[in-house]
């Protein structure tokens, strides 16, 4: 369903040799400083755009930002999970660097009162480009942590992270914000309940052997732990899942929680109210405002209007909300007379999740050709995401572009757009993205991309420019269900390490650019290049590891478990209750 036949490519090449003399026309655009807008989804699948390839669905906004601006087809997020892929975007840098990464499979920050989070010492683009005058805000989620001794300390706070306005969750939407939905938390919890019987169970015996007792410890110890684990699942699910809502799913403005817990019916007018008062008391610039949409995670809360609209059910339902939300947003832009002096991005922030379904609902959003989905950190579809770039009047209306580019590259382009500097004192991941953009280039900078699944290395990719081809070496890739969907259905999330993924020595190799969907691992016989493709691959993998440093990882053991101290409560705890927001009209 995605074009990336060669007709694309050839109508792309064209266009870019078309351009490629036309740039100086532009004159030198480092430093231009225009406005900023980023628009980012959440769990968002590649194919559930119109401009991508998907028919069914409705995203005639989306589309016609695709149409006037640049379209990326190789865009990469740096991780397949929220946490880790949105610490790379702001900071230009592989999760790893940052230690925005767990090692033993927590994959995300799991609570608001987890201490864990964006260390302060990272620089974000947010950051640079306030110290160069710009008015910042981010609107929408941010999951990269809140604090990390005391409920206000706010050390990983958005506003201690470069942005001047922070509206949004703290958090991220989940299956847990609605209690009456399915949860993500709630079987982790379960899981762990399970592990408690078992401790109980064994106690029961161990104690019943100790007594020497005449009754077989066999015949009573499933009841008694039957009946405890009854009794806990019950508290997980009348007692538990209220208590999450109200501990992770509030909103805060700045550092005052505005709601906690949410009144979902009416977010998505906030959110736009916030959108477009923020465009309007700014619009004499420059600004550069983060729109991170709540949409489309889970439990997909989509207002009256767009309900049952979609041919996808809930899950088309939000995503069609969702470009209508871009189109609210872009109309603003428009009525301001702002649309030609901002570069407008849209993006997701990983690919749509496979392993979400309800009964036989789909819950999570659609990969298009590509394998896997979020969670798994090598293949395509887990990574690959949608990107457009718009700017009208300086980059060209309706190109293409196939080349391998990074979420990560935003930094520096939007970095030095805003006339600030990369910081040298730290490697820096992404690549200017703005030659490539407006064609005085015909290939991205980026040589070799590493795909991580949380700290592990799974897969590297290498574009051999001289040959026009995209090799992709996986080193690790999960193990799927034994019934062929290629997901993990029997968990959240496919795992990164352990019994469930598989080594391969050989690696498994693909030819990206004949093979997208990576359908045929190409073996010593079908491919005379292979060793050599492989052993130079590992190389660049060598000289990679070289300039990482050990950091303290942020999403492990106790830096990744909830804290009661460090819980926001607005009102009296453990009541958590308030309500400060008007209404939007
Ligand atoms: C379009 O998106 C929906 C929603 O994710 C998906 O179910 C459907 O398969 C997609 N269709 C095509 C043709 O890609
Ligand atoms: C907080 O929010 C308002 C907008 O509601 C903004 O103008 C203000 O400068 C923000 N920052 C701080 C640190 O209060
Ligand atoms: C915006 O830019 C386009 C393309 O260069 C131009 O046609 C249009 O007149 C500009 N609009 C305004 C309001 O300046
Ligand atoms: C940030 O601080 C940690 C120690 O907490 C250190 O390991 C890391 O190198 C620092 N990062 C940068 C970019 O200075």
């Amino acid at each position: 369903m995605l074009h990336l036949g060669s007709s694309w490519s050839g109508l792309a090449l064209t266009i870019g040799v078309l351009l490629g003399s036309k740039p100086s026309a532009y004159g030198d655009l480092s430093a231009s400083r225009p406005n900023i807008l980023l628009l980012m989804a959440d769990d968002l699948g590649i194919g559930d755009l119109g401009c991508y390839g998907n028919h069914t669905i409705r995203t005639p906004n989306i589309d016609r930002l695709a149409a006037d601006g640049v379209m990326l087809t190789q865009h990469l997020a740096a991780a397949s999970l929220c946490t880790p892929s949105r610490a790379a975007f702001l900071t230009g840098r592989y999760p790893l660097r940052s230690g925005m990464v767990s090692s033993t499979g927590s994959r995300v920050l799991q609570w608001v009162a987890a201490s864990g989070g964006l260390p302060p010492n990272e620089t974000t683009f947010a950051k640079i480009l306030k110290d160069k005058g710009y008015v910042t805000g981010l609107v929408g989620k941010w999951h990269l942590g809140l604090n990390c001794e005391s409920s206000e300390d706010h050390c990983h706070h958005p506003l201690n992270h470069g942005f001047d306005l922070f509206y949004g969750m703290p958090f991220s939407m989940m299956g847990d914000c609605l209690p009456s939905d399915i949860s993500e938390k709630r079987v982790i919890l379960e899981r762990q309940v399970n592990v408690c019987c078992h401790i109980v169970a064994l106690a029961a015996l161990t104690l019943a052997l100790g007594k020497l007792t005449r009754l077989t410890p066999g015949s009573w110890t499933p009841v008694v732990c039957s009946a405890l684990a009854a009794a806990l699942l019950f508290l997980c699910s009348c007692v538990l899942s209220p208590l999450i809502a109200h501990a992770d799913c509030f909103l805060m403005r700045n550092r005052t929680i505005t709601e906690q817990p949410m009144r979902f019916h009416r977010t998505t007018a906030l959110m736009l109210r916030e959108v477009s008062s923020f465009l309007k008391r700014n619009k004499q610039g420059p600004f550069l405002l983060f729109v991170s949409f709540l949409h489309v995670h889970s439990p997909l809360i989509t207002t009256e209007p767009f309900r049952g609209r979609s041919l996808h059910g809930r899950y088309g339902d939000n995503v069609e909300e969702m470009d209508w939300m871009v189109g609210q947003v872009l109309d603003v832009l428009d009525t301001e007379g702002l649309s030609n002096g901002t570069l407008v991005y849209f993006s997701s922030d990983h690919g749509g999740s496979l392993e979400a379904h309800f009964g036989n609902q789909q819950y999570g959003g659609w990969n298009g050709i590509y394998k896997g989905g979020k969670g798994m950190g090598g293949w395509e579809g887990g990574i690959r995401v949608p990107g457009i770039f718009r700017w009208p009047g300086v980059l060209p209306a309706g190109r293409v572009i196939q080349e391998p580019t990074s979420l990560m590259d935003v930094f520096p382009t939007v970095v030095q757009l805003g006339g600030g500097q990369v910081p040298h004192d730290r490697v820096i991941d992404g690549r200017d993205l703005l030659p490539l953009l407006l064609g005085t280039v015909q290939h991205s900078d980026h040589e070799f991309l590493m795909h991580y699944c949380e700290r592990f290395l799974h897969a590297a990719r290498w574009h051999q420019r001289d040959r026009g081809t995209v090799w992709k070496v996986h080193f690790v890739t999960p193990v799927f269900q034994p019934d062929g969907a290629g997901a993990c259905y029997n968990r959240m999330v496919c795992p990164c390490f352990g019994d469930q993924v598989t080594h391969h020595e050989p690696p498994l190799l693909f030819d990206l650019s004949r093979d997208p969907s990576e359908a045929h691992p190409l073996t010593p016989d079908t491919e005379p290049l292979f060793h050599q493709v492989v052993e130079r691959v590992k190389e660049a993998v060598r000289d990679h590891q070289q300039t990482l440093s050990p950091v303290p990882l942020q999403l492990d053991r106790l830096d990744n478990v909830w804290k009661p101290w460090l819980q926001p409560c607005c009102g009296q705890f453990p009541l958590c209750w308030c309500d400060r927001e008007a209404d939007p009209q």
